[in-house]
């Protein structure tokens, strides 16, 4: 064997050998071209049902009253959820009456609907 060849299978080996070990750890799928269930979020399928046992026994016809589409959404800046006083409040951002926190899930959902659902009722 020639000293090119063998260089030649050398790094072939190597080649073989470093790609290989990418493959390892537990399957995971990759989900990235199928629709986001999220992204048929609206207000009324999604968002009330979060609002309304957490801020509706406060916020009964004052402030984002989750009774009413158009008073929550004063509340929404479309596509900004960091700066929307809806998810400031309720994430504990700003100094809040209420005191109650959203976290997880549920908030998650909101800043979806708004970053990315147009904050559609
Ligand atoms: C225990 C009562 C109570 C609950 C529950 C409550 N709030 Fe409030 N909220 C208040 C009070 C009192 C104020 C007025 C003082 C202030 O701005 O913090 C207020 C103010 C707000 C404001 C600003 C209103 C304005 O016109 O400036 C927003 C937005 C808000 N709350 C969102 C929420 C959200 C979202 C929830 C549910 C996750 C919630 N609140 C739950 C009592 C509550």
């Amino acid at each position: 064997m020639t000293q090119r060849s063998f260089l030649l299978l050398l790094s072939t080996a190597a080649i073989l050998f470093f790609t290989s070990c990418g493959q390892r750890g537990p399957f995971v799928p990759d989900t990235s071209g199928l629709p986001n269930p999220w992204d048929s979020l609206t207000f009324a399928s999604g968002i009330q049902s979060i609002l309304t046992p957490n801020c509706g026994g406060c916020h009964s016809g004052f402030g984002p009253d989750p009774t009413s589409y158009s008073a929550v959404s004063n509340y929404v800046i479309v596509g900004n959820s960091a700066t929307s006083p809806l998810v400031v409040k309720a994430s504990g951002g700003n100094s809040h009456g209420g005191g109650v926190v959203l976290t997880g899930e549920p908030l998650d959902k909101i800043k979806y609907w708004i970053d990315h659902n147009n904050a559609a009722p």
